[in-house]
């Protein structure tokens, strides 16, 4: 069924820099969530009622039900390069293609890590709020002390796209890499003179350990009590991929009893709910999800994902299918 003038009908679960709409609008008819939220079940249910293209976000949860709605529905366009959120047995049970949006936000995300391994190793947030507060009297030899960045071990758990960024900007800083990934990327070893080790010999051995890994009933929990106890004392945690990697309850414990130095994280086990006692620590740095919040990367990430809603509505295979 289509909609007005036999256009097809698009839903978006909400509103995505004008770019990637303006592109849908010249070829369906398009609705967007008008709330500055996320949408219930409810509501995902009754804008893809009857829809041909769904574009979506990470904090939509797009169930069989939600695909259901729609007899008709021929995409499903995420708007980020994760896709946990989609049921993707369900959607190619149903012979509906998944996209997503890689490459583009690789650099965004990789400075962003790099932000909070700076903010969380050299207490930038800490010594903004302390000067911000008037408690600034004068220079002191041990005021605020925190970690080196430069010349210390990164550990890197997962070298995809972003992974490798990371990497690629430590090389500015002189630090020893380690890496650890289902698979050895060879050409990383070579050019930023990575190494490849077990996680347990990563966490053992890095001073910080960023994580890159996408979330899968594999990785979930992969950092937990035992991985934190692993860490040496002085050593940092970042998570900019998927909260659910991290045991959270776990990482308030370590950060509490003094486990591990600090962490900076930009995802949660339960977005956007922090676990109990995690906004009380000090050692941490925390972000509403930021990673690939650039005006630059939003608006491509909103071409990418309308270009892969208009391929797969023309009968194309869409150019960032999700691999199954
Ligand atoms: C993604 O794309 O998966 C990020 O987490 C959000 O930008």
């Amino acid at each position: 069924m289509t909609g007005k003038a036999g256009k097809m009908r698009v839903f978006v679960t909400r509103q995505i820099p004008q770019v990637g709409l303006d592109m849908l609008e010249e070829h369906f008819e398009v609705t967007v969530n008008p709330y500055d939220r996320v949408l219930t079940e409810e509501e995902l249910i009754e804008g893809v009622t009857d829809a041909h293209g769904l574009l979506c976000l990470l904090t939509d949860a797009i169930t069989s039900k939600v695909m259901d709605a729609s007899p008709y529905l021929k995409v499903i366009s995420n708007y980020a390069v994760g896709y946990n959120n989609i049921d993707v047995a369900a959607a190619t049970q149903r012979g509906i293609p998944v996209t997503n949006t890689p490459g583009v936000l690789t650099d965004a995300t990789a400075d962003l890590a790099w932000a909070l391994i700076m903010s969380v190793g050299r207490r930038i947030v800490e010594g903004d709020t302390y000067t911000r507060k008037g408690r600034f009297v004068g220079w002191g030899p041990m005021l605020l002390l925190g970690g080196a960045v430069a010349g210390k071990t990164l550990g890197i758990v997962g070298m995809g796209r972003i992974g490798q960024a990371v990497a690629r900007r430590a090389t500015g800083f002189d630090m020893p890499i380690l890496y650890h990934d289902v698979e050895r990327v060879h050409s990383v070893e070579e050019l930023y003179n990575a190494r490849y080790v077990s996680l347990d010999e990563l966490l053992e051995t890095s001073d910080f350990v960023t994580l890159h890994a996408p979330l899968t009933d594999g990785t979930k929990h992969m950092v937990g009590k035992r991985e934190l106890g692993m860490m040496k004392k002085t050593a940092y945690l970042i998570n900019t991929a998927r909260g659910p990697l991290v045991d959270e309850q776990a990482l308030v414990e370590a950060l509490r009893e003094g486990v591990i130095a600090g962490a900076g994280l930009d995802v949660y086990e339960d977005e956007p709910k922090l676990a109990t006692g995690l906004a009380e620590l000090p050692n941490t740095v925390l972000l509403p999800h930021l990673g690939s919040a650039t005006l630059e990367t939003r608006s491509k990430m909103a071409e990418m994902a309308a270009s892969n809603v208009i391929a797969a509505l023309r009968g194309e295979t869409p150019p960032n299918l999700v691999e199954v």
